[in-house]
């Protein structure tokens, strides 16, 4: 187990309490990448009492396994229109970067982009990046290690842990 049910749940209500003193005014539209960022945007979100829209979209990036890297793919199109709105992406991990620069990049380069966008992350490889991807809220940096759990799997599987761990080999 590499963070307690707890240690998630304390640091989640740290950010989004920043989140809140940051937001508070502005027209805010969540955007949750599926299905890793379900549980963690759910938790999030019941601690940002303010006015705000959720809208998700998935995204797979084949990278690793497969020889297309860098190919990322959004799985529900149309995306949501958010012009004008300030934009809050949302993700469980910022791995090698791929996912989030693409999805950021999709918004930033709309004709009638959001107000801003920014990105939160419940965790962050530092050592993995491929792309240049500045996250504005990490919940924790974690060693380069593969985790699962708290809406994070692997092969499909352990999403629903309420904790995270690293998976061992064997
Ligand atoms: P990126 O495009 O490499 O930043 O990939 C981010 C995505 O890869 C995440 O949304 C996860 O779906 C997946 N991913 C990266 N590292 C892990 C891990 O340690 N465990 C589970 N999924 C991971
Ligand atoms: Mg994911």
């Amino acid at each position: 187990m590499l963070l307690t049910p707890e240690a998630i749940q304390a640091r989640v209500r740290e950010v989004a309490a920043e989140i809140t003193a940051d937001y508070r005014g502005l027209e805010l539209t969540v955007l949750a990448i599926l299905n890793g960022a379900l549980v963690f945007a759910a938790d999030l979100l019941r601690h940002i009492p303010l006015p705000l829209q959720l809208e998700t979209i998935a995204a797979a990036s084949y990278h690793g396994r497969m020889e297309t890297a860098g190919a990322v793919n959004f799985a529900r199109v149309p995306l949501p229109s958010i012009s004008g709105r300030h934009l809050l992406i949302v993700d469980d991990i910022l791995d090698t970067g791929l996912t989030l620069h693409a999805v950021a990049a999709h918004f930033r380069e709309q004709a009638e982009p959001p107000a801003s966008v920014k990105i939160c992350v419940l965790l962050s490889k530092e050592k993995r990046r491929l792309e240049a991807v500045t996250p504005d809220y990490v919940a924790f940096q974690i060693p380069d290690e593969f985790v699962v759990g708290y809406g994070l799997d692997y092969e499909l599987h352990y999403r629903n842990l309420p904790y995270i761990g690293t998976l061992s080999g064997g």
